[in-house]
């Protein structure tokens, strides 16, 4: 006889409830609650009865709802957001709502603190004790699976593992981190990064974009101590793989960009040598000035950390033969590069690797690298250029939108 599921579960409920013990196997279905006396933990006189939502309920426009917060159950986490990181993907959906998400609520590089918590919950997505008072962060991969890097949007696909900030509403509303409150349920991929300050927290998802990059790369067997290594793109994603490379120790780091500023703050994150292509006409010029920088060699590793498929193209004649190439810069389609399969690739011998998103196992990666950049001082918070309070959203976006700054947060005070 076929037992599915289903069946098993009712079974194992009825023999732990002969048993005596209700709790265990009785998984409260989706919008059962239990009262919040009954909770495991809580620190309840904190806790209001509303939280304000950022909704962005057509394109271009958020506007912040109240709901009411609904009873913690026993597998719920509630927490109230410190913070969010303004991301491209945020910005994408605000503008054009090429998911079709809308309404929805946004903001998936959120942190913030622990008020309640069901009884059932017990330990973080890696085996740390979680506490009332733990900061936390939510991660969009939800299986350790080295081979699944990319989060589906289709709910249907997801299933009860909810991915925060990019899931159309739904009954509980609490569902993105720009919100004073977050509900986090069950099945959830869930970090306490207690350890880590405020801005840091704010920084691990896109960090964890450039630990996977570097681990992609690493998988060459390229990348050592003494490397000469060039990162074309100095926005956000290379400034923190210029971070990511230092604090592993890597020190030949050449930035390339085409604005003073960013190039400037690449040194103090750890690039060496700055070139910018503005001041040089054509890719002969362009490479002889990375070839000078590295004192009259090529790279023997790049990475291509912008949107442009003529950066993609230009990047190759900066590599040594036999050299090696990161490529994470598209991740959307940025359109068609072109470059000479022969001369570019084949008679070089490039090393090439794609990079989009990251494992879970980053996750952890990632918490160490920003606490080892910190301890050899390098300015990592000071990615983050603009804070925006929530009621003050729709700024905060078109902000990001114009690229005057380099990462845009929400922040809760
Ligand atoms: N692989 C992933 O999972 C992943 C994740 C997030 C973002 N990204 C991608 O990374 C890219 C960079 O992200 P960001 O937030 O830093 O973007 P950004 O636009 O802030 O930065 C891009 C930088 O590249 C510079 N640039 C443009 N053309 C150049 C050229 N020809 N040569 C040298 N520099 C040039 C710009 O001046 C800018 O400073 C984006 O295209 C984004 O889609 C990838
Ligand atoms: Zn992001």
């Amino acid at each position: 006889m076929a037992v599915n599921e289903q069946d098993v579960q009712k079974i194992v409920r009825q023999i732990l409830s002969e048993m005596g013990n209700t709790s265990a196997g009785a998984e409260p279905a989706r919008g059962a609650f239990t009262s919040y006396t009954s909770l495991g933990n809580t620190s309840a006189g904190q806790i209001p009865k509303t939280a304000h939502v950022a909704v962005l309920v057509e394109k271009e426009r958020f506007e912040v709802k109240e709901y009411p917060i609904p009873p913690v159950g026993d597998d719920d986490i509630l927490v109230r957001v410190e913070g969010c990181g303004v991301c491209g993907t945020d910005a994408h959906e605000f503008k054009r709502d090429p998911f079709n998400l809308i309404p929805v609520a946004l903001g998936h590089e959120g942190t913030g603190e622990i008020v309640a918590m069901g009884k059932n919950v017990k330990k973080d997505s890696a085996g740390k004790d979680l506490h009332i008072g733990d900061k936390v962060v939510t991660c969009m991969i939800f299986h350790d699976d080295p081979e699944i890097t990319m989060f589906d949007l289709n709910k249907q696909n997801v299933g009860d593992a909810d991915v925060y900030g990019l899931l159309p509403d739904d009954d509980y509303h609490l569902n993105g981190w720009f919100s004073d409150y977050i509900f986090i349920r069950k099945g959830s991929t869930i970090f306490n990064v207690s350890d880590l300050d405020l801005d840091s927290r704010i920084l691990i998802e896109p960090a964890a974009v450039l630990v996977h990059a570097v681990e992609r790369a690493k998988s060459t067997n390229i990348l050592r101590f003494n490397s000469r290594v060039a990162v074309q793109g100095c926005g956000p994603i290379g400034l923190l793989c210029i971070a990511v490379l230092r604090t592993m120790g890597i020190e030949n780091i050449t930035a390339v960009d085409g604005n003073e500023q960013r190039l400037a703050f690449a040194k103090r994150l750890g690039a060496d040598q700055t070139v910018n292509f503005m001041e040089h006409q054509g890719i002969e010029a362009l490479t002889k000035a990375v070839y000078d920088s590295f004192g009259g060699h090529l790279a023997d590793f790049a990475f291509q950390c912008t949107g442009n498929p003529k950066a993609h193209a230009n990047i190759y004649k900066f590599i040594r033969n036999g050299g090696g190439l990161c490529e994470l810069g598209f991740f959307v389609n940025g359109g068609d590069a072109q470059i000479n399969p022969h001369f570019d690739l084949c008679s070089k011998e490039i090393n090439l690797v794609g990079s989009w998103v990251y494992t879970l196992r980053d996750y952890g990666t990632t918490f160490d690298f920003l606490k080892r950049a910190k301890a050899i001082g390098l300015p990592v918070s000071e990615l983050i250029t603009h804070k925006f309070k929530l009621d003050d959203i729709n700024e905060a976006l078109k902000t990001n939108l114009a690229m005057t700054g380099l990462k845009i947060a929400i922040v809760n005070q």
